[in-house]
């Protein structure tokens, strides 16, 4: 009895969908210790400096928030969002500004916060963008690494983890706008009826 009532709990927390299943792959706890990690490295890196976090909408929230609690010292952020993907697991590989930055990040020290390093698509334009409004320094910060799925060269600054190429959702990643409330980062399965649905 106690058992099937924690399956059904489990299950309503992560927002299951007939034929989908998920499968933890990095724990809330290791996520927050290499965040402590990452932190660390990046305030051995600017320890004086004031540092502007940017978040790319919406996948990056939970990691810039989190982030921005573990790094002493000032700290701001913004956040602006693209859109490099459909309703499915696969990119069109077309970015879209959506939303753009609120203020200038010209002189200053900017630290670029994204969930996942795909293609690097995402990055890439982003990066263009960023290097025109001069900042002082301009530093990317990704908590996955797809590194097998690179088309464009792009490399983060720091990196929390390299996972294999699979579809990943959970802190703050989706599959549909869905499962971004998981608090691990987890591989996501799709039934064969649950393809044929997202087709
Ligand atoms: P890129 O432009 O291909 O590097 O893709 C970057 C964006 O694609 C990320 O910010 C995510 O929003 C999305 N993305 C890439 N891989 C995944 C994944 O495994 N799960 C969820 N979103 C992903």
């Amino acid at each position: 009895m106690a058992t099937t009532k924690k399956v059904v709990s489990s299950r309503l927390r992560a927002g299951h969908r007939e034929g989908e299943s998920v499968r933890t792959l990095i724990s809330h706890a290791q996520v927050m210790r290499r965040l402590k990690e990452l932190a660390r490295q990046i305030r051995r890196d600017f320890p004086t400096e004031p540092l502007h976090l940017i978040g790319v909408l919406k996948g990056s929230v939970f990691f810039l928030s989190d982030l921005a609690r573990e790094l002493g010292g000032e700290v701001s952020f913004d956040f602006l969002a693209v859109s490099s993907y459909g309703k499915g697991t696969d990119s069109t590989g077309e970015v879209k500004l959506i939303k753009d930055l609120d203020v200038s990040i010209e002189g200053k020290t900017v630290i670029v916060v994204e969930d996942i390093l795909d293609t690097g698509l995402t990055l890439k334009y982003l990066l263009r963008i960023f290097r025109e409004k001069r900042p002082k320094h301009l530093r990317i910060v990704v908590l996955l690494d797809k590194h097998e799925r690179r088309i464009a060269d792009v490399h983060a600054d720091y990196t929390g983890f390299t996972i294999p190429n699979e579809f990943v959702v959970g802190y703050g990643l989706d599959y549909d706008e869905r499962y971004r409330n998981l608090p691990d980062v987890c591989v996501l399965h799709l039934g064969t009826r649950a393809k044929a649905k997202s087709a």
